[in-house]
């Protein structure tokens, strides 16, 4: 279990990241491009509902609302939601401060659940998925964007190093660790993709899975 899959722990990471959270995360390790092609790749239909978990300071449902009308943004960090909240081209999206691992939604609620760049920290996170999915309806679609575990590199001992201090921070998931995680979980389907931004292009893990029409899942 990685140091930060804590919930105070990573809530009193945050806070603290919050003022100066925008001017550096995102650009080094979530880029603009690597989050509107992720986005891409799910069936949005402008009246769907969508649900951003780890919304952070809204950077994702800035993608998602020329999509979308709808967008509800949870994060367990307050000052994250508030730097989000304050910016007046998300003055439509719906803010909670919550727990990935206990939504606060009733069933059903949503078309499609992403969450980018958080499932890193979750303390539980086959609950989380599991929550997500309770909260998906039939039919609907996941998009997540966590860390990927690379193999061990024989020539680049940088990555080597980068990689020995992601595990003791973060949880982390290769491509079939990743199917386990998201079937466990309810999710049918899944698909991955492997990137990253431009000094890590293998960093990233992007998967999309989706709920059952049944429901049975
Ligand atoms: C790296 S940021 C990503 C933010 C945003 N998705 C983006 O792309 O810029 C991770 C976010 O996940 C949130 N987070 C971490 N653990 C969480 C949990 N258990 N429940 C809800 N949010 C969580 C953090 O507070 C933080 O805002």
């Amino acid at each position: 279990m990685g140091a930060l899959q804590d919930t105070e722990a990573t809530r009193r990471w945050f806070n603290l990241l919050a003022p100066g959270y925008d001017a550096v995360v995102p650009s080094l390790f979530w880029p603009e491009s690597l989050q509107q092609a992720a986005i891409d790749r799910l069936e949005l239909a402008s009246a769907d509902r969508v649900l951003d978990i780890g919304c952070g300071t809204g950077e994702t449902i800035d993608h998602l609302r020329s999509e979308i009308a709808a967008v509800h943004g949870l994060d367990l960090s307050r000052p994250q939601l508030e730097t989000a909240a304050d910016k007046a081209h998300l003055e439509d999206a719906r803010f909670v401060c919550g727990d990935a691992c206990a939504l606060p939604y009733a069933d059903e609620t949503f078309d499609c659940v992403v969450s980018i760049g958080s499932i890193l920290y979750w303390s539980d996170p086959v609950e989380a998925l599991r929550e997500a999915h309770r909260v998906t309806k039939p039919g609907g679609e996941l998009l997540l964007l966590g860390f990927n575990r690379r193999s061990p590199s024989w020539w680049n001992p940088v990555q080597n190093a980068q990689d020995g201090i992601a595990e003791a921070l973060f949880f982390r998931y290769d491509r079939e660790e990743g199917t386990t995680l998201v079937r466990s979980a309810g999710w049918t389907d899944p698909t991955h993709e492997v990137t990253g931004p431009v000094w890590g292009p293998e960093l990233v893990l992007a998967t999309t899975a989706q709920k059952a029409e049944s429901g049975s899942h």
